[in-house]
């Protein structure tokens, strides 16, 4: 009896992986076969034999750190397109202040490729077509459906009175029956089998840490990681990037124009720049059209400086498909809260709001990394 249930248990476990691969997934088992053995020679040891690993991930070490995420599906690499999860792989997590490793010439680009086939052949149906909807339709996700369906006895009553669809998130907090629920930017507690929720910032005394601050700066920094360097009009660093700096920007605001007049200030500190678009007001918005302009320059960050400056006959018409991007950056900085431009995001998620004079903002940011 025993071991036909084995013998039942096997053949569904079977089935259910050959069926995933089978199901238009982009891979072919080969490249999955090879993945495997590659992953666990050079992944394995931080992500889990099964990219399982860690489950606590949204918790950060003693030293701030992030520890290596799941990649089977249950956490967030699946926001990553293609594209990104490459780059992810070959360059490290260097370039988001992360811990992982880069594995550009050690693993060539059809390694890489079956490395990911290898975790993806892990993720569920409906995460791989959510991901592969959200590659379509390149707009921020939400976790709504998966993890609320898990758990809605929990959310049922705040469900009832917000709705489904706004409710990103749930998760456990280290605190026996209460459950943090992200809604945008916002959390909110649940207590007694979510018949309360309690809203305001958790912080554990023993240590001091404001964990609902923590929750907020990993969205963040995952918000932004949606964006490649390409989708951005980046100011690097002159010589050694020592820091960077996400700014949310929007060309007719006038804070924004006087940090950039500062930039070569923040460039010489050994600061990176990283702009994304925030057009106030949205589409009729002051700032919108000059945006999409300056994102559709061949010279974006002249053009940047031109129109910082109200310089603005020598921009292009806004109808480039990059000028896609202005509405990206406006969902992107609304997810992350920011209240204003300039908003300024560094490499830990931690936001600063509004403009800060250089003087200020270049020990801040050198601090910051060397902690
Ligand atoms: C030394 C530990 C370590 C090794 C080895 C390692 N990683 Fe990571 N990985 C991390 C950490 C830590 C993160 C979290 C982001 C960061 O700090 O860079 C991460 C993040 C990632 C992410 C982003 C996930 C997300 O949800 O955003 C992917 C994808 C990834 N790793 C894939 C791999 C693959 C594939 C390998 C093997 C080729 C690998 N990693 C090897 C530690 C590691």
């Amino acid at each position: 009896m025993k071991s036909k249930l084995i013998l039942l248990v096997s053949l569904l476990l079977v089935a259910n992986q050959s069926y995933a691969v089978e199901k238009g997934r982009w891979y072919s088992d080969r490249q999955v076969e090879n993945g495997e053995r590659l992953f666990r020679e050079n992944c394995a040891a931080c992500h889990g034999q099964n990219a399982e690993a860690t489950s606590d991930w949204k918790k950060t070490d003693a030293n701030g750190n992030y520890p290596p995420p799941p990649l089977n599906g249950t956490a967030h690499a699946w926001h990553h397109d293609l594209d990104l999860l490459r780059r992810t792989i070959r360059e490290g997590g260097a370039r988001l202040g992360g811990q992982m490793p880069g594995f550009e010439g050690r693993l060539n680009a059809e390694e890489i490729d079956s490395v990911i086939a290898f975790f993806q052949s892990k993720w569920p149906d409906d995460i791989y077509q959510r991901w592969d909807g959200r590659n379509q339709a390149s707009d921020l996700p939400s976790l709504s459906d998966i993890v609320v369906a898990a758990k809605k006895p929990l959310t049922r009553l705040l469900r009832q009175r917000i709705g489904n669809a706004k409710i990103d998130d749930v998760q456990e907090t280290s605190i026996e029956n209460v459950w943090q629920v992200q809604i945008g930017n916002q959390y909110v507690y649940l207590l007694d089998d979510g018949k309360f929720a309690l809203m305001g910032d958790l912080v554990d005394l023993e240590n001091g840490r404001n964990l609902t601050e923590q929750s907020r700066r990993v969205d963040t920094v995952e918000t932004i990681s949606e964006f490649a360097d390409n989708d951005l009009i980046i100011f690097a660093a002159k010589g050694e990037s020592k820091a960077t700096l996400n700014v949310f920007t929007d060309t007719s605001c006038p804070y924004c124009q006087k940090l950039h007049s500062e930039i070569d200030k923040l460039q010489e500190a050994g600061i990176t720049v990283r702009y994304l678009p925030y057009a106030r007001g949205g589409k009729s918005g002051p700032g919108y059209e000059t945006l999409k302009s300056v994102w559709c320059a061949e010279d974006r960050n002249g053009a940047m400086t031109d129109a910082k400056n109200n310089r603005f006959e020598g921009l292009p018409p806004g109808d480039c498909a990059q000028a896609a991007i202005i509405d990206r950056g406006y969902r992107a900085g609304n997810r992350v809260g920011i209240r204003g431009t300039p908003a300024l995001v560094k490499n830990n998620g931690e936001k600063i709001e509004g403009y800060v004079p250089y003087r200020e903002l270049i020990p801040q940011l050198l601090q910051s990394t060397s902690q």
